[in-house]
């Protein structure tokens, strides 16, 4: 007998599996979002995020630039503090749908399509990700529960760069020709 086949699995189901987001998962990701959106003002972690991304990867600063020479540095930082903010909303709306696996895994997809068309590259966005994480866990402030919250995060995070990484090699999980 052959080795088992999972060629009836999902795309989405593939992923999950890998990636193992389980049940205990799901809750983590719920429960310390909701814990950052409620105790926080979204504002401030956004700027404080900002000055993160500055300071530890200046070179993402090039994606905000203006065409044209009458511009500043100041409107391109207002640019990236606008792009902090949506960055944080968006991500709550993607982790909002852990427990829906084709919804969260299509607005990843969408996510990454419209991303690497600017020409974002996987290694610019695992960096970049990778500072959110530290910063989340950090805002969260709760010490004896940082192992478990990075653990989940991780691999919310590792599905989001799997599917980056599809994307960029033009291998789209939910394909369609006229996007
Ligand atoms: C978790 C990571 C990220 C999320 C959730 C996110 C989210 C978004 C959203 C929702 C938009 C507006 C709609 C769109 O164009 O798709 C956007 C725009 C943009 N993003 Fe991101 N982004 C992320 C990471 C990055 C990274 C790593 C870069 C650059 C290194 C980047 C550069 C941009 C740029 C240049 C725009 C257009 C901004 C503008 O026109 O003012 N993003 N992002």
């Amino acid at each position: 007998m052959g080795a088992a086949c999972d060629c009836q699995m999902s795309a989405e189901d593939t992923l999950r599996k890998r990636e193992s987001i389980t049940l205990k998962d799901t809750s983590c990701l719920l429960s310390s979002w909701k814990n950052f959106t409620d105790d926080a003002d979204m504002k401030i972690l956004s700027l404080r995020f900002f000055n993160l991304v500055l300071e530890t990867h200046p070179e993402v600063s090039k994606y905000f630039e203006f065409t044209g020479s009458h511009y500043s540095s100041s409107q391109r930082d207002l640019k990236m503090k606008t792009h902090t903010l949506i960055v944080l909303h968006r991500l709550g709306t993607i982790v909002g749908q852990v427990e829906n696996p084709p919804i969260m895994i299509g607005l990843m997809e969408k996510l990454a399509k419209s991303h690497v068309k600017k020409g974002i590259t996987h290694d610019e966005m695992e960096k970049f990700t990778a500072v959110f994480m530290t910063f989340f866990v950090e805002q969260i402030n709760k010490p004896h529960l940082q192992a478990e919250m990075t653990d989940s995060w991780s691999k919310f995070v590792g599905t989001l760069l799997k599917i980056y990484k599809m994307v960029e090699e033009e291998k789209g999980i939910f394909a369609n020709p006229n996007d």
